[in-house]
């Protein structure tokens, strides 16, 4: 390609691929091996003293596996990624890589369900404390910083909500407090939104939902940035600091602005173990070829329901940071200039019953946990995803007893608004 930039779309379906140099395979084979033969034993000695690159054991490297990593880095704009098991494994990874009992994570209070658990009650068990903070209040972020804050972290477009987040705001916020802002791009994608020009440091995914995008594999992404200096404060010893497993080397001084992927890798994945079945790895590959088409039609048919909702008797109000007159709408245009992403949330007149009886009733729509699918997805979060959450987490998440969240598909609008009309009359 010369000394031509590659598009977006360009990156999608080439980025981290070539056919493959033994035989020629043009889709990125699936390398279903546990272990690499060594060349020899200096091979293997240098392989696992980190000063060659190359594989060892699938649970540290793949093939497959590094072509999803490469790809979903040059999406993102950052210098490397590791792919992982699932997306609350990259949270993990990314954790355990910058915190020690007793450290601070800065988390927006507007997150997934899911992680909002794992920080408040798994991570306890690390002696990693959150401390809450609200994107409707940047200030929020600013006053919850304290000396054992170890990082921030928020999600662009937040899950169920609608919600945008300032992603430069709060990075600006983190700088001043010399701790990383780790961004969760999971709902925009880097179709939508590139956090890492706003100021992130490290951007995780759930590749579950949209770069797979079909529903059909569990998976994770760490994206590195590239852009801390890990050695300045000191307060990052698993990247600063002599590894002794390792002759020594520091991880940050060895590796530079790739180093935190590195870390996540050779400590994280090596001895926590989440690794990622290449078989996953190619159905994430495939999903992402077709990244923008999809992320477009799901904008797309997504403000076309958001549009029918706002007009519907049943509906009370609807959270879509695509709509005019939104909330969010400014945070969106400059963040998300494409589109406000395929999920939504909405409340029913008839409140916590209604939201019921409409997940009831729908027929193309699925119920189920999940967003991200080709298929659309709808889903009553308070009776669901958001059940274990006190009232007031619920309603501070987004998810009061009213709230419908969809996750809005592929099909054909018209059939999507139908199936939703007929759900809403019953
Ligand atoms: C925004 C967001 N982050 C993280 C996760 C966790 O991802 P996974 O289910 O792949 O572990 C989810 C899952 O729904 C999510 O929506």
């Amino acid at each position: 390609m010369g000394d031509r930039v590659p598009g977006f779309s360009t990156l999608s379906i080439h980025a981290g691929a070539q056919p493959d140099p033994t035989t020629g395979a043009r889709a990125t084979p699936i390398y279903q091996t546990t272990s690499y033969v060594f060349d020899d034993v200096d091979h293997a000695a240098s392989l696992f003293a980190l000063q060659t690159f190359g594989n060892i054991y699938t649970r540290i490297t793949n093939p497959t596996n590094a072509v999803l990593e490469e790809r979903v880095a040059a999406l993102e704009g950052g210098t490397a990624g590791l792919a992982v098991a699932s997306g609350h494994a990259a949270q993990t990874l990314v954790f355990h890589a910058l915190m020690t009992p007793g450290d601070e994570i800065v988390a927006s209070k507007k997150l997934y369900g899911g992680s909002i658990n794992q920080l408040t009650h798994s991570f306890k068990n690390f002696g990693w404390n959150v401390v809450w903070a609200d994107p409707d209040d940047i200030d929020s972020f600013a006053r919850a910083v304290s000396p054992k804050t170890k990082c921030i972290f928020v999600e662009s477009i937040a899950n169920p909500g609608g919600i945008v987040t300032d992603l430069e705001a709060i990075a600006k916020i983190a700088k001043d407090a010399g701790v990383p802002f780790i961004v969760d791009n999971t709902l925009a994608s880097p179709y939508l939104c590139r956090p890492i020009e706003f100021g992130a440091d490290i951007v995780v995914h759930s590749a579950t939902k949209f770069l797979g995008g079909h529903g059909n594999s569990i998976g994770g992404v760490i994206v590195d940035g590239g852009s801390f200096d890990w050695s300045a404060s000191g307060r990052y010893p698993m990247l600063s600091e002599p590894r002794p497993e390792y002759a020594g080397i520091k991880l940050h001084e060895t590796f530079g602005n790739f180093a935190f992927a590195i870390a996540c890798r050779v400590l994280g994945l090596r001895d926590l173990g989440p690794a990622l079945s290449p078989f996953n790895a190619f159905l994430i590959l495939t999903g992402i070829e077709t990244l923008p088409l999809r992320m477009q039609r799901h904008c797309d048919n997504a403000l076309k329901v958001a549009e029918f909702l706002q007009n519907h008797p049943a509906v009370a109000w609807v959270s879509y940071a695509g709509l005019p007159g939104d909330k969010y709408r400014s945070l969106a245009q400059k963040y998300c200039p494409k589109g406000a992403g395929a999920v939504m949330t909405f409340g029913l007149k008839g409140g916590y019953d209604a939201g019921i009886a409409l997940v009831s009733n729908v027929q193309l729509f699925s119920h189920l946990a999940n967003i991200g699918d080709t298929r659309s997805l709808i889903i009553h979060p308070a009776s669901t995803t958001h059940r274990q959450l006190t009232d007031e987490q619920k309603i501070a998440a987004g998810a009061g007893p009213d709230v419908v969240r969809l996750s809005v598909g592929l099909e054909d609008a018209e059939d999507i608004i139908a199936d939703l009309e007929q759900a809403l009359k019953a």
